[in-house]
């Protein structure tokens, strides 16, 4: 039991001093109160030390006393101090391991299992089908150069297509939009990657063997309405070899888009159009012979035969190869498939809409 000799020079008696300090502590609730309230006993200017300091003055016979008795009330004021602090650490564990704690009794939320996305069914039969008659799937940037997009697909500078109206061009770092770099309207920019990509393994221009790509991806134009949003999707086709011809571009596509829909009646037709990368060029237009849509004309593709500039920027000898292309729109075909009527609840995310694919 602590028991301070009473010493003349103190201001309270040191038992006062160890019992304030103990209620003083008791009443901080928060650790930088209890260092204020430690530093008024135990600081340079604390009491207990200020008494300490004061030793000195006095007559060498009872500093000893005086030393003892004030060192006895500064363990007892530090061991209270310690046990303060210890008291509100555990205080703050207590209270954060009651605030993080895990209602176990709760049941679980659960695991909901996904589905594909709508279109994304579409372009994985559409590449089913086309693996089948040997195309293999290619794939390039949706973020491409003016070079591919548009120059080496022999588009005119002046070319409509190429106005801010219609394409989406990355801002420069002047805040300005960069001419060259663009979000690739259509995914014809890669039948030129694809070209150059097989063509650069061969050096005997005239036995480069046969090329078969599809290409299916995201593309972006300056549009947004019912039928229209500002990123679609396309599914490009490029078949590059010696006396490929427009019948086998047309043999090709009925036979696709009749085994896509699951209809030998369905009628297709090719329709005379103009693309600068075919010539020449053509619609794909398509009409049930059943159901909602009978007999009306649907356009589901453009296509050609690929334009002679076009294969020699794909390293392939106009002279020697041919080619056709085309270009369909796979968010039509899957609206078409699933009668749904209106494009943008594809892209909004609505998971009464989307869950509806299993
Ligand atoms: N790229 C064209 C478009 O986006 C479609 C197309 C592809 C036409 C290939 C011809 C050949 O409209």
């Amino acid at each position: 039991m602590f028991r301070p000799h009473s010493v003349t020079i103190m201001s309270a008696s040191l038992e006062q001093l160890v019992t304030l300090a103990a209620a003083d502590f008791a009443a901080a609730t928060e650790p930088a109160q209890l260092e204020d309230a430690k530093a008024r006993y135990l600081g340079k200017d604390g009491s207990l030390t200020t008494q300490l300091k004061a030793l000195g003055k006095l007559p060498p016979d009872e500093r000893k006393t005086a030393g003892a008795a004030i060192n006895l009330a500064k363990q007892a004021v530090e061991s209270a101090l310690t046990a303060r602090r210890d008291a509100l650490q555990s205080a703050k564990l207590n209270a954060q391991l009651a605030a993080e704690a895990l209602d176990i009794t709760l049941p679980g939320r659960g695991t909901e299992r996904g589905t594909i996305h709508p279109v994304m069914r579409t372009l994985d039969r559409i590449e089913q089908l086309f693996r089948s008659i040997g195309f293999s799937v290619a794939d390039g940037p949706e973020i491409e150069t003016d070079w591919h997009n548009f120059t080496a697909l022999n588009t005119p500078e002046k070319h409509p297509a190429r106005s801010m109206h219609d394409t989406f061009y990355l801002l420069g770092n002047d805040g300005k939009p960069h001419e060259d770099v663009l979000l690739r309207t259509h995914t014809s920019p890669v039948q030129i990657r694809a070209m150059l990509a097989h063509t650069e393994k061969y050096k005997d221009a005239a036995a480069i063997p046969e090329l078969r790509i599809i290409c299916p991806g995201r593309v972006y134009r300056v549009d947004s309405d019912a039928t229209h949003s500002p990123m679609f999707h396309q599914v490009e086709g490029l078949w590059v070899g010696k006396n490929v011809s427009f019948a086998d571009l047309k043999g090709v596509v009925a036979d696709f888009l009749r085994s896509f829909f699951e209809s030998d009646d369905l009628k297709v037709r090719f329709r005379p159009s103009f693309f600068p990368f075919t010539e020449p060029s053509a619609e794909i237009d398509v009409a049930f012979m059943s159901g909602a849509l009978e007999g009306r004309w649907l356009e589901i593709a453009g296509c050609g035969m690929v334009h002679p500039n076009v294969l020699r920027c794909g390293g392939f000898d106009p002279e020697k190869y041919t080619g056709f292309a085309f270009g369909m729109g796979p968010d039509r075909l899957t609206m078409l498939r699933y009668g749904i009527n209106d494009l943008r609840l594809f892209f909004d995310g609505d998971l009464r809409f989307l869950a509806q694919f299993h």
